[in-house]
């Protein structure tokens, strides 16, 4: 599939849009710095805290999972059977237990991923979200694929 040209400029801190490419919904968030330093937070809490084990490209810098930190870019199918995560940026939901600091909670099995799309320990998704090939052709648009 051809590369998607996306432009971020209208995506308010804290916000997601979802854009599309190879079919795939794309996860494309402008994190604050709150939620950037509660990543640091989440080390233990998230199985594959470095990414070691889950598809992100050698350029993304591997504690925050993206070129620019503020932007998240990730590919939206949950990494257990596929069903589309939510996305619950608020730092504190009873419903998703103490450790929450905001994410993705797939309604399908109930994975839950932190906002670096990193899968917290003990899910029945195995793998982080992948981060897609990506780049900047401007601060405003960016290349996916
Ligand atoms: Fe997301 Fe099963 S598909 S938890």
């Amino acid at each position: 599939g051809a590369p998607v040209k996306v432009n971020i400029s209208k995506i308010e801190p804290g916000q997601q849009m979802v854009a599309e490419w190879r079919g795939q919904p794309v996860f494309i968030v402008r994190r604050t710095e709150e939620t950037l330093a509660n990543l640091g937070k989440l080390t233990d809490a998230v199985a594959d805290p470095k990414s070691e084990a889950s598809e992100q490209p050698t350029y993304v810098d591997p504690s925050v999972r993206s070129i620019k930190p503020e932007v998240l870019i990730v590919v939206g199918l949950c990494t257990h059977l596929g069903c589309a995560p939510s996305f619950r940026p608020e730092v504190a939901a009873p419903d998703l237990g103490a450790e929450w600091l905001g994410g993705y909670f797939c309604p399908c099995h109930g994975s839950k991923y932190d906002m670096a799309g990193r899968v917290y320990k003990g899910q029945p998704a195995p793998l982080n979200l992948p981060v897609p090939p990506h780049s900047y052709e401007t601060d405003s648009l960016v290349v996916i694929g």
